[in-house]
């Protein structure tokens, strides 16, 4: 039986973008939230779609859950957030953490987005704070603020459930890259350890999962099993050689593919640049800017 402090979390995963959508509730009929939504792209043709979101819809309204907040856990650099979307169709609050407002002055600059473009957050509903706790029916939040991938990323505590962005992945696969604007990998390091102080029952929901050839896809795993097994971050890794590890493998990783649409809208919340006088929206691709 599902207790509020083991909320039912039920996983949308994305085979195109390899993330994973969380709906996170106490049980059918009851207060709900989602974490980390996609909005379906194809950077072939320029066109989005909310097929995925939908099937999120579908699950949120076959359970009768009433969704109140959708959860970023950073302004995404591999799909485009679903969250502005799923507001309009469900009513909910956007929140993300409070740095986002680095990363949108930043960004800003990158893209040299329209002046009206504002770098106070304001295009979210809420900005959390670290150490920030709600409520969502009988469900308690806490926002842990987990730098290092990017300087604004956040993890939400939930129970004995902590959804963890990108900070850990699976234990095979190891951490998120530090390499992005406003990125840390020393950073990181301490934003994991703080994640594997908590107790070692805890469950830990990936963002992300890259599964090595021969494994099935997975994103759940425990802070025991993280702190065991984590190739990049096991109990022992000190700071010095996690840091000396990222910074050799994040010089050999490409930019990921939807980097340049994804951060442009996810820093709007999700919602896609104003349209011109033409009636179109375009996304800007800035000429060896990365
Ligand atoms: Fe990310």
């Amino acid at each position: 039986m599902n207790t509020p402090t083991r909320p039912v979390v039920d996983p949308f995963f994305d085979p195109r973008t390899w993330t994973v959508t969380y709906v996170v509730h106490g049980g059918p009929g009851t207060p709900a939230l989602i974490v980390d939504p996609v909005l379906d792209y194809d950077p072939r043709s320029g066109r989005t779609g909310t097929a995925s979101a939908e099937q999120v819809v579908a699950h949120v309204r076959q359970l009768g859950l009433q969704v109140s907040w959708i959860l970023e856990t950073h302004a995404h650099a591999d799909h485009l957030s679903a969250a502005a979307w799923l507001r309009a169709e469900l009513g909910a609050q956007i929140g993300i953490g409070e740095h986002i407002t680095r990363v949108q002055k930043v960004f800003a600059g990158v893209f040299h987005l329209e002046p009206e473009f504002r770098t106070d957050g304001s295009q979210f509903d809420h900005l959390f704070r670290d150490g920030e706790t709600f409520e969502v029916g009988a469900l308690s939040v806490e926002v842990m603020h987990v730098p290092g991938h990017t300087p604004a990323c956040v993890a939400y505590r939930i129970g004995d459930a902590v959804f963890v962005g990108d900070t850990l992945f699976m234990p095979d696969v190891g951490t998120a890259r530090c390499d992005f604007p406003g990125g840390d990998a020393r950073a990181l390091h301490a934003s994991v350890r703080r994640l594997l102080s908590l107790p070692p029952a805890t469950r830990l929901f990936m963002c992300h999962d890259y599964p090595p050839s021969g494994r099935d896809v997975r994103f759940e795993s425990t802070v025991a099993e993280q702190r065991a097994q984590n190739i990049h971050v096991h109990d022992g890794v000190t700071e010095a050689q996690f840091v000396d590890m990222r910074q050799r493998r994040d010089a050999t990783l490409e930019m990921p593919t939807l980097i340049l649409p994804s951060v442009q809208v996810n820093i709007r919340a999700g919602q896609l640049p104003p349209p011109e006088a033409n009636g179109t929206t375009y996304l800007k691709i800035p000429v060896n800017a990365l």
